[in-house]
């Protein structure tokens, strides 16, 4: 199942990132002394065009949520640079920070965890709106949040009287819809998706999926959509990031990740999916890696992939860190001669 609507082909960068950075620091003993970092974000750079969905597939720990949260400001970059529509996103203060964080929204994982149980929906969505209130946009005036609660609650394909119960008499797609319209209410151009669909029955994933792939088209929005799913990725994304501990190990148009991945951690990821045609998952050849992630608090040096590829590598490249390259137009692959060989 691909999809070939894309939006964003040929328009300017709306989002810009550059050589972002994030460490989190590590303290321990007696002393509480700095023991070092996990280095969960190490050097990435990657632009999104207006309209465009990048998928940011994984295993998990490899940095996916702390990549999509330092991006939006919840938390501090380390260091490196990110733009929004020209604008540093990581330079604002103060009431330009607060117009900024209006324009960027984000959809966590789990719907349960993420709405205060003791808030009715009407004032779940409502905080943001009255957060971000000013004179042009009315929100301080109940009856105008109102009247936008009403309408996103809409738009996600729940009732207006909704508005008035709280989380625990939704099911989970239901929350999930209500955290959707919270974060658009807000009418943001650019949107984290956190693993949206990762907390949800498998019935109800292609629901959510579709609504947003439907939101998206309407609002034209810009979003970056997180999975460690690559198949879930596949159903949403224009164009596809593969990180492996914290860094972008290949990138390019989800079609040609999917169909023709160069890195063998993409085409193990690639992989582990079972196809419906049982003639193709009878011939299906399952790329096993060695071992579990290494730590990013001390990641392997050189080609981090080194320790679990199952193409040994020589002294050099456990020693060279990889650079991400351009292999052919749009796609980038980390230029590992030992892990870049190709599918067929
Ligand atoms: N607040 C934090 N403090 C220390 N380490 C963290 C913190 N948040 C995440 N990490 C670590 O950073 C790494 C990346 O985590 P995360 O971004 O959540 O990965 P993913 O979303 O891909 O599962 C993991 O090793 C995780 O344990
Ligand atoms: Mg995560």
């Amino acid at each position: 199942m691909t999809d070939t609507e894309s939006d964003g082909n040929g328009s300017e960068p709306l989002v810009k990132v550059d050589n972002l950075v994030k460490y989190y620091p590590i303290y321990g003993g007696l002393f509480r002394h700095k023991l070092g970092d996990v280095k969960a974000v190490d050097d990435v750079s990657f632009e999104i065009r207006e309209g465009e969905v990048l998928g940011l597939v994984g295993e998990s720990g490899c940095g996916k949520s702390t990549l999509g949260r330092t991006l939006i400001r919840l938390q501090p970059a380390t260091s490196g640079e990110a733009s929004l529509a020209g604008e540093s996103i990581f330079a604002k203060r103060g009431s330009d920070l607060k117009r900024m964080r209006r324009r960027m929204q984000i959809i966590f994982q789990d719907p349960v965890s993420s709405l205060n149980p003791r808030m009715p929906v009407n004032d779940i969505i409502g905080e943001g709106l009255l957060a971000q209130a000013d004179r042009e946009n009315g929100w301080r005036n109940r009856k105008a949040r109102d009247e936008r609660i009403g309408l996103y609650l809409e738009r996600v394909g729940l009732r207006r009287d909704y508005a008035r119960r709280y989380p625990h008499e939704f099911s989970g797609g239901q929350r999930q819809r209500i955290g959707i319209a919270r974060a658009l209410a807000l009418e943001p151009d650019f949107v984290v998706c956190d693993e949206p669909v990762s907390a949800l029955d498998v019935s109800i994933q292609s629901q959510i999926l579709n609504l947003l792939k439907r939101l998206r088209k309407e609002m034209g929005l810009t979003m970056i959509f997180i999975s460690h799913d690559i198949s879930v990725v596949r159903y949403i994304a224009d164009r596809i990031a593969v990180m492996y501990l914290g860094r972008i190990v290949e990138l390019g148009e989800a079609e040609t990740i999917v169909d023709d991945p160069f890195h063998i951690y993409t085409r193990a990821l690639m992989s582990a999916i079972p196809q419906p045609d049982p003639r193709v998952e009878r011939s299906r050849q399952r790329i096993l890696l060695r071992g579990d992630p290494p730590s990013p608090l001390n990641p392997p040096t050189g080609c981090h992939f080194w320790p679990r590829s199952p193409v040994p590598h020589d002294e050099e490249m456990k020693r060279v860190e990889p650079q991400l390259v351009e292999i052919s137009p749009g796609h980038f692959a980390a230029n590992c001669p030992f892990c870049l060989q190709r599918a067929s």
